[in-house]
């Protein structure tokens, strides 16, 4: 059985110092209740000194989640730690999060100070956040830019004062994973007393690395927590993701021989939360949670998953919350996926019609980047061409008065004597034409811009069909009748794109 690692999510405190990003204590608690039922251990509901907002925020969190460890960042300093320990008061778990720098650049250029200072105040901070709480994380800020001797014996100090969980922060995002898992791994076996606390790991994204150097930091430095955020909101390029450490633990459950207890169904829902209310969206080929994640548009790729699923994917969408993977249809798509889209629409033809569809597809899609479901439907719910039945208009009639506005009625014969009309109220001439041509074939199109030039006796029609994507069609129509002329190009465009 695999081992269970601690996952600290910060999206409520680091997911939250993104640029632009700004939750309310209400999305917070919405957010922190879905962590609850989604079974994260630890929630850093925020920075309790930072502002009265985070304060309250905490407090908020504090009172009504029950089933997690709600933890409050401090500086290391005394007022910070009892603003925390106050805020953390009604919670029924609860961790002091207190940090300091340790590089060299941060004490000599932010806090202007000295090394040595840099000791006593994590000491002291550590002594005095025990008073209020047996659970006290430690985080050196900057730990990857870090002296690794200076580093182990603050490190150690700060486990003899009662500091249970340490944290290895990669604030800056500099590491790679090698590098990384070799990190934790030295400043363990450099701390005589490392056996007395928990290993965190904390991973920036500056180089697209924050889950490799995570994983390496697990797998190779023996890290048995890891903090992230939803999405990897954060900071510059945001944390560590969550549903990426999560995901790649329980796809490769025996290789790291550790796995998380969070449910993962809910990860969609979570993300898309998270997306709402931090403003903040997510790219389509996110991994996991993007749009594209489980969406399939080659031919050759969507052969191989209808065939068997495993060919392409390494997790099952259903298991992250999603409803099912998807076929795209677009210019690579093969006749399985236009087949088996079909089938999806509930749409039963016979096989020379799909053949034959199938090759109007193919030309639409060459011009399109995708092809909805709806333009699907249009393509197979079209069976006859629309100039045969539409452009020989019999009669068109058009009455307006100031009061009661227009009427029209348009009528059409067919090639085999009959007649199709229809009425329009309060619409233009021209566009009451289109609107009749369209319930005629049950197209969804719309007519958006035309004009039509007279030049040498002959109609120059313009026409810019919505919904159908079709781009501004240039129709020369021989005749002196602008009722004609409009009709002829408005079929005749249709027809194209049909
Ligand atoms: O990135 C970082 O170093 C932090 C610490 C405050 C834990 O967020
Ligand atoms: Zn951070």
């Amino acid at each position: 059985m695999s081992k269970s690692l601690i996952i600290l999510d910060t999206t409520l405190r680091d997911g939250e110092q993104a640029p632009g990003v700004l939750m309310s204590p209400n999305e917070k608690l919405i957010i922190a209740r879905k962590l609850e039922l989604m079974k994260v251990n630890i929630i850093e509901a925020g920075f309790a000194a930072s502002s009265v907002a985070d304060f309250k925020s905490i407090k908020n969190i504090s009172a009504a989640v029950k089933n997690c460890t709600i933890c409050s960042l401090a500086r290391a300093n005394k007022s910070d730690i009892e603003l925390a320990a106050e805020a953390l008061k009604p919670a029924s778990r609860s961790r002091i999060h207190t940090f300091i720098a340790t590089s060299e650049i941060h004490i000599r250029n932010k806090l202007r100070t000295t090394p040595e200072h840099v000791y006593e105040a994590a000491k002291t901070a550590v002594r005095f956040a025990r008073k209020y709480t047996d659970d006290v994380e430690f985080s050196p800020e900057d730990c990857s830019r870090s002296n690794i001797s200076f580093l182990s014996s603050l490190l150690e100090c700060v486990i003899n004062e009662g500091a249970n969980t340490i944290n290895i922060t990669d604030t800056v995002g500099i590491e790679t994973p090698g590098s990384f898992g070799s990190l934790v791994k030295r400043i363990k076996e450099n701390i005589p007393n490392s056996d007395k606390a928990t290993f965190s790991v904390h991973c920036h994204n500056d180089l697209g690395l924050a889950v490799a150097n995570t994983l390496a930091g697990i797998k190779q430095g023996g890290a048995k927590q890891v903090e992230c955020t939803v999405n990897g909101i954060g900071e510059r390029s945001g944390n560590a993701p969550l549903e990426e450490v999560v995901m790649a633990l329980n796809t490769k459950r025996q290789f790291f021989g550790m796995s998380s207890q969070v449910d993962t169904k809910q990860i969609l829902s979570l993300s898309n939360l998270v997306a709402k209310y931090s403003d903040l969206r997510i790219q389509p080929t996110k991994p996991i949670v993007g749009q594209n994640a489980f969406a399939h548009a080659s031919g050759i790729h969507q052969d191989g998953i209808l065939k068997c699923r495993e060919t392409y994917e390494i997790m099952n969408a259903k298991d992250i919350g999603w409803k099912k993977n998807r076929i795209v249809l677009g210019k690579l798509s093969g006749s399985n996926a236009f087949k088996y889209k079909l089938k999806e629409l509930n749409v039963r033809l016979n096989r020379s019609r799909i053949i034959e569809l199938f090759h109007s597809f193919k030309h639409l899609a060459s011009l399109h980047k995708k092809i909805t479901n709806s333009e699907l439907n249009i393509l197979t719910s079209t069976n006859h061409s629309i100039s045969n039945k539409t452009t020989n208009l019999a009669h068109f009639y058009l009455c307006y008065s100031i009061k009661h506005g227009s009427y029209s009625r348009t009528t059409f014969t067919l090639p085999n004597g009959k007649c199709l009309s229809s009425e329009a109220f309060n619409q233009s001439s021209l566009s009451s034409i289109a609107n009749c041509i369209n319930s005629f074939h049950s197209l969804e199109a719309q007519l958006k811009t035309y004009s039509c030039l007279l030049k040498e006796q002959v109609f120059i029609t313009n026409i810019v069909i919505k919904k159908i994507r079709l781009e501004q069609t240039e129709v020369t129509i021989k005749t002196k009748d602008i009722i004609q002329a409009f009709t002829n190009a408005y079929s005749t465009v249709l027809n194209k794109c049909i």
